[in-house]
């Protein structure tokens, strides 16, 4: 996909704002949208979903993510998150790890601010991330200290 036809990021930002209309949160009441715009230009959305069981609600950076893998995409350029209440609301840790598990240092995440957004990188966000090349070091250095 070109520059012309790649979305903006207000573009993103408002998709982020459309998906939280699909929100289903009985127990907060805080909606949450995401849009993920792949390496290949393509918007993949999600909102959160809660659960009694509080501790299995899905957040909407997970949902979206879930979504774009789901459909054979594994590298992200950008995300754009948005809160019904347009506080900034920026990726929780949890969905940061996520995040880092596809994306580099530069992924850049947009956060709603209403009128505008706040923009950070995900390095910024999630420095020194734990990663499949952790877990590779960690195995070529044996068992550990003893
Ligand atoms: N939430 C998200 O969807 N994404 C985040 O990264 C922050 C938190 C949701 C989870 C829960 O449904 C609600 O926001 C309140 O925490
Ligand atoms: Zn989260």
């Amino acid at each position: 996909m070109t520059d012309a036809t790649r979305p903006t990021d207000a573009e993103l930002v408002d998709a982020a704002r459309a998906a939280l209309a699909d929100a289903y949160v009985p127990y907060s009441e805080y909606r949450v949208g995401a849009a993920l715009l792949t390496g290949d230009g393509e918007v993949y959305t999600g909102c959160n979903i809660e659960n009694a069981n509080y501790s299995n609600s899905l957040h909407a950076e997970e949902v979206a993510i879930a979504d774009a893998v789901k459909h054979g995409h594994d590298t992200f350029e950008r995300i754009a998150v948005s809160s019904g209440v347009r506080d900034g609301v920026t990726p929780c840790g949890m969905c940061r790890q996520t995040l880092a598990e596809f994306c580099d240092d530069d992924l850049v995440v947009l956060c709603d601010e209403g009128e505008e957004w706040a923009e950070y990188t995900l390095g910024e966000l999630l420095p020194n991330t734990i990663s499949l090349d952790t877990l590779d070091a960690a195995e070529r250095a044996g068992e550990g200290p003893d």
